[in-house]
């Protein structure tokens, strides 16, 4: 028996740096993911293969260590397994482009061993266990919102996700005549773990000093750097609430300048952006035909996403060819969650 599943990668179009404070985020799934192929095998080892990154082979039961290794989240995924599976990993999500594709493996290979020992479970308990395995096993202290995207997207709709609740509404883009892409800076993403997990921290401690964690209500008073890291949090849910307005009317002037607003509050009061998101936030939201832009993910490279008059998209790609550089740009189609082939 083979099992063959596919899990698309997300881009985030407003609310970043605060699922994991149970806020609310606005992700959609994309077209592009991981596509895996999981087969039973006999022996004590699982193998896998990924077109990518070659071969691995570990023991079935408690899995190694993650080392930082490609192999490190089909190890923790696949850790409840008893028999040997060979594993088959192929993703046409650019890579390391912020687009979260270990999310889309994670949730990928959770749904085909799901069904490959008969288990039945909804995408929501499949999203909560990748997301599981990422702070657990690899040691990210992530939110919920990659995982959710992938394993419950929507074609034709962003989800409006509230990450306390753990529930979401469908939101329908009304574009009209302009398009949204996000614009991969190529960038190398290198500071973005352990920045993340600084930041995780400091929330931590904002939650101490103000005594509780009514994280959109609370007015304590900080030192900096964190009175900017609440500032961040907060303007950001309300700009997830003023975008589902905007998008739902097609208000592309007050969506656009939400978006710039959104990427200066990462950059500057959340300090996760990093030079080359700025330039290339710059770029894109300095050039004729673009509504705004704003970096989506966590940061430290990855893509910008921008809202662009669909007849200017040409133009606006050469300008932000001369004044940032190479790019790869890709349709943010929102697409369906995880699905058994
Ligand atoms: C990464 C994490 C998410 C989220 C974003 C920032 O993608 O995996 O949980 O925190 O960063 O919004």
């Amino acid at each position: 028996m083979t099992l063959r599943v596919f899990a698309p990668g997300r881009v985030n179009t407003m609310g970043d740096h605060i699922d994991y404070l149970g806020g609310l985020v606005l992700p959609l799934a994309l077209p592009q993911g991981t596509m895996v192929e999981l087969s039973p095998i006999e022996g004590g080892q699982h193998e896998a293969f990924s077109s990518s990154h070659g071969e691995a082979r570990w023991p079935i039961g408690t899995p190694p260590a993650a080392s930082g290794q490609w192999f490190d989240y089909l190890a923790g995924a696949l850790a409840p397994l008893d028999r040997a599976v060979s594993v088959t990993v192929d993703s046409n999500l650019p890579q390391g482009s912020g687009l979260s594709s270990s999310a889309s493996l994670l949730v990928a290979l959770i749904t085909a061993r799901n069904a490959f020992q008969g288990h039945q479970a909804s995408p929501l308990e499949v999203a909560i266990e990748a997301r599981q395995v990422e702070v657990e096993h690899i040691g990210l202290n992530c939110g919920i919102m990659d995982q959710y995207a992938s394993a419950l997207g929507e074609a034709g709709h962003a989800l409006r996700l509230d990450c306390e609740h753990l529930r979401h509404e469908s939101v329908r883009f009304e574009l009209g005549s302009a398009e949204l892409w996000a614009v991969d800076s190529k960038a190398p993403r290198k500071l973005a773990g352990g920045v993340y997990n600084q930041r995780v921290a400091e929330c931590a401690e904002i939650e101490r000093l103000a005594g509780g964690n009514d994280w959109f209500a609370m007015t304590p008073d900080l030192p900096a750097p964190l009175d900017a890291r609440l500032r961040h949090i907060q303007s950001e849910q309300a700009r997830v609430i003023e975008t589902c307005e905007a998008a739902e009317q097609g208000d592309l002037v007050r969506w656009g300048a939400l978006m710039n607003e959104s990427h200066r509050s990462l950059s500057r009061d959340y300090e996760v952006a990093g030079d080359a998101m700025d330039r290339l936030q710059a770029a894109l939201s300095g050039s004729r035909g673009c509504y705004g832009a704003r970096m989506t993910g966590g940061g430290f490279g990855g893509c910008v996403i921008a809202l662009i008059e669909r007849e200017s998209v040409p133009s606006v790609q050469q300008q932000v060819a001369q004044a940032y550089g190479d790019t790869q740009w890709i349709p943010c189609t929102p697409s369906a969650g995880a699905r058994i082939l």
